[in-house]
């Protein structure tokens, strides 16, 4: 068989735009206004940390000014309020996230709705939930942003066509949904929201032109459940056990890649797909939040 280059090559897009992102940061420097990225760690989540490291690595590629506030698995809701409410006052800082998952007995919906929506990068706050869905978007989650820009930019036009999302998160499925039906550009698509009480689960995701998988099991989607020249978008990072692998296990997504592959227009590989993509989104988050700071600024 000839190898198929249907691939969405995450990895190369989101490079591009740090580079994009580094330019614009230069271009802020060179006006004394530098972005900045603050991140609140509570406990030892291992991949928190993983993640975290990595974002404030990638601010500091692009030029931003970021810092990590590491505190301890016994912080107090109290405690954790007033260090948010500290960077919300600190005007160095233009977007901040914490770090999900919180460790047990804090409350991170009460924690979310502390966060100034006006640096809230991560698009999590009420109020830019609600914007979103007004279609007046402010920020939106990195990682369905990062789908947008992914299908924009492989010229996927979602405007009448049939978009399926399989997943509800707060964090993935129901902000794309609402991305790939709003009325603007990179939207009009008409969209199924599909969950763990879907019936007939296959039937729904034969319909889509554009197929997003954000359910977070392994190899859940099988060729069976796509229609021939679909958009698959696969959103899952999964560990599955692989003793053939030096570290005992092996990163798959939530699409049987080879079987579906074949049957698809184009298709996100895990990893190189949309991972690398959800970082970069946040770096175009603390930009456009610097940017809003910034203009507030100066018309008060
Ligand atoms: N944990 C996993 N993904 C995310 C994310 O996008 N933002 C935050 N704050 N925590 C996460």
């Amino acid at each position: 068989m000839t190898e198929m280059n249907n691939l969405i090559d995450g990895k190369s897009v989101a490079t591009d735009i740090r580079q994009e992102v580094k330019d614009a940061v230069e271009k802020r420097l060179n006006a004394g206004r530098q972005p900045g990225l603050a991140l609140i760690l509570v406990g030892e989540d291992a991949a928190s940390k993983v993640y975290v490291n990595m974002k404030k690595k990638a601010c500091e590629e692009v030029g931003m000014r970021s810092l990590i506030e590491r505190m301890p698995a016994e912080t107090t809701q109290t405690e954790l309020m007033a260090k948010v409410e500290e960077i919300n006052n600190n005007p160095d800082y233009n977007g901040l996230l914490v770090q999900s998952p919180l460790p047990d007995g804090l409350d991170e919906d009460a924690v979310v709705r502390a966060i100034n929506p006006m640096k809230d990068v991560d698009g999590f706050h009420p109020q830019n939930v609600g914007l979103l869905t007004l279609g007046q978007r402010r920020f939106v989650p990195c990682t369905p942003l990062g789908v947008f820009e992914l299908l924009e930019r492989y010229n996927v036009d979602p405007s009448g066509k049939h978009a399926v999302v399989v997943g509800r998160s707060h964090l993935v499925g129901m902000p794309m949904a609402l991305l790939l039906s709003q009325k603007a550009r990179g939207g009009n698509a008409t969209t199924t929201i599909c969950h763990s009480r879907t019936k007939d689960l296959g039937a729904m995701t034969r319909q889509a032109d554009i197929l997003v998988a954000a359910i977070g099991r392994p190899e859940m989607i099988t060729a069976d459940m796509v229609k021939e020249g679909a958009v698959v978008i696969d959103v899952g990072v999964n560990r599955v056990e692989d003793s053939t692998k030096k570290r005992g296990y092996r990163l798959t997504g939530d699409v049987a890649f080879d079987e579906v592959q074949p049957k698809a227009s184009l298709i996100t590989p895990v990893p190189g797909g949309v991972g690398p993509m959800t970082v970069a989104l946040l770096l175009k988050n603390t930009l456009l939040a610097e940017e809003y700071q910034f203009a507030a600024k100066i018309s008060s």
